[in-house]
């Protein structure tokens, strides 16, 4: 019998749990849960008898699949994929693929609650600003940004984006684009942060592009902290009191940000941007509905190590 192992750390809702199961029940699977653990030992004793896996931002690393000897496919409920070794998961032949667009709601809203957080001076009873009228620079345009986009123009903002991939649909959406990362820092007065961690996106957030910043800007990063350049943000923070930094990650140099920037900072305690029923229903059972396709038809769409 097919064993998924739904291993997460932070819990899906109880809804989308059961959704999950009847899904794979339905195909005949087994399926085992294995939440908010605590120890690598209890992932890899749960993995070494698992066909297939259910993940979120879990490290699945080149140790998990050399013990999980059975292992066909990991799918990574949500978007980014930036915890699993995908060259390790290559040399077992192991399928991993992600769910685009299916959490994407749920981040674009706490994205634009940050702002709106930030504008309004972090509610500390002084007065602050509005969105309405107000420039959002969208660094990076793929499905969160696109719904922030969406949600900003209901605030009366204007958009801009810089992409290099995206500009088609950038456009054919009427939005404004930015030549350069320069340029969309140097015109937002919100800038939200949607690229992943990799190749050329790691660190693009250094002194040269926040130097740009208008006064008064807030940043906004639902991405990951690895998009940063935590020491170029902490060391361009201190001379310019005027800008907020609000992101969805602890960053590393946190202890540097609670001595030295009081009052201009906000990190939620855990990711929660993709953390309601409702990402975690449409990421799971995304998620549950591929393992299913993939291990009875071959059905590899959504695979991103190819
Ligand atoms: C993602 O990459 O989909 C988001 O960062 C959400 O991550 P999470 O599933 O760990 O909340």
């Amino acid at each position: 019998m097919t064993k998924v192992l739904i291993a997460t750390d932070k819990p899906f809702a109880e809804k989308a749990i059961t959704l999950i199961t009847m899904k794979l029940k339905q195909a005949n699977f087994q399926t085992e849960f294995l939440e908010r653990y605590t120890q690598k030992s209890e992932l890899l004793r749960s993995a070494e008898t698992a066909d297939a896996m259910i993940i979120r931002s879990d490290l699945i690393d080149q140790e998990v699949f050399e013990v999980a000897k059975n292992l066909k496919i990991v799918v990574r409920a949500g978007a980014g994929y930036d915890n699993i070794d995908l060259e390790a998961a290559g040399k077992k032949g192991v399928v991993v693929m992600n769910t685009p667009g299916q959490n994407a709601n749920a981040v674009a809203e706490l994205a634009v609650g940050l702002a709106l957080y930030g504008i309004r001076n972090m509610f500390s009873g002084t007065s602050g600003g509005e969105l309405r009228g107000r420039t959002i620079g969208l660094h990076g345009y793929g499905y969160v940004a696109r719904n922030v986009h969406r949600i900003a123009h209901g605030f009366g903002m204007d958009t801009i984006v810089f992409t290099r991939f995206s500009k088609a649909q950038a456009v054919s959406e009427g939005i404004r684009l930015a030549d350069s990362l320069e340029e969309l820092y140097a015109q937002s007065d919100v800038v939200s942060i949607h690229v992943p961690a990799r190749g050329e996106h790691i660190k693009s957030v250094s002194y040269e592009v926040l130097q740009h910043l208008k006064q008064q800007a807030v940043i906004v990063n639902t991405a990951r902290k690895e998009v940063i350049n935590e020491d170029d943000l902490v060391n361009f923070m201190r001379f310019r009191p005027d800008v907020k930094y609000l992101s969805d990650i602890i960053p590393d140099n946190h202890e540097v940000f609670e001595k030295t920037l009081q009052g201009r900072y906000y990190f939620t305690p855990k990711k929660m941007g993709a953390q309601t029923a409702e990402a975690n229903i449409n990421a799971g059972v995304a998620a549950a509905e591929q393992i299913v396709n993939f291990i009875l038809n071959g059905d590899k769409t959504f695979q991103v190590n190819k």
